[in-house]
């Protein structure tokens, strides 16, 4: 049969699957959410000198992230450049484009942690998770390892936070049993079998 006869069946390429749909709708739905969050972080701050960052955190409070479908309505809100505000956004480590996992483990890589052997957590962390050398969060969600840069304890150094929760003079075994928490307050297994921790940096007092 010639497909390109008229009527022919076999011409009709389905634009979609209804899956594809059910998710386009579902993206369509969660846009418009937030959208609307951000409609109120702009009327919010709209009188606030300097609003864009009042408005980032306040969308990033409420989603969880600043999604990378509202920055043209921020930048419209503000009488911004989508590539204004999409630069405050990618260089403030704080905003995240893409939602966190359930726990957030924030591993301190300033020059006083970086002193007391930090890389090594840093590295062992990641090895740990299951993530690359940049962190992440793991394919599970359970757990968003990323860099902060000074969390104003260097004098016991190297320090991390979990969930925004501070802990100071860690060695492997201290960020071991904060991840193993995390771990299972998200329902995800403790360590991988097979998987060292790494052994080398600082040790110290329980934070
Ligand atoms: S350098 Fe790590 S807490 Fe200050």
């Amino acid at each position: 049969m010639d497909p390109n006869a008229p009527g022919s069946l076999a011409r009709e390429t389905p634009l979609a699957t209804p899956g594809q749909l059910r998710e386009s709708l579902r993206e369509a739905g969660k846009l418009g959410a937030y959208r609307a969050v951000v409609r109120a972080a702009l009327e919010q701050h709209r009188q606030d000198e300097g609003p864009l960052m009042p408005i980032l955190h306040t969308v990033q409070d409420s989603l969880g992230h600043v999604p990378a479908g509202v920055v043209g309505d921020i930048a419209e809100g503000l009488n911004l450049s989508r590539a204004e505000v999409h630069g405050v956004v990618s260089y403030y480590h704080h905003f995240r484009a893409v939602p966190a996992g359930r726990h957030v483990l924030q591993v301190c890589r300033a020059e006083s942690c970086q002193a007391m052997g930090c890389e090594t957590l840093w590295q062992g962390a990641c090895t740990e998770l299951g993530l690359p050398p940049e962190g992440g969060t793991t394919a599970d969600g359970a757990v968003t390892l990323e860099p902060v840069y000074c969390l104003g304890l260097c004098a016991m150094s190297p320090a991390a936070a979990l969930d925004e929760a501070p802990h100071a003079r860690l060695n492997a075994a201290k960020l071991g049993r904060l991840l193993d928490r995390a771990r299972a307050d998200a329902g995800a297994p403790a360590a991988p079998a097979g998987v060292d921790r790494v052994e080398g940096a600082s040790s110290g007092a329980a934070a």
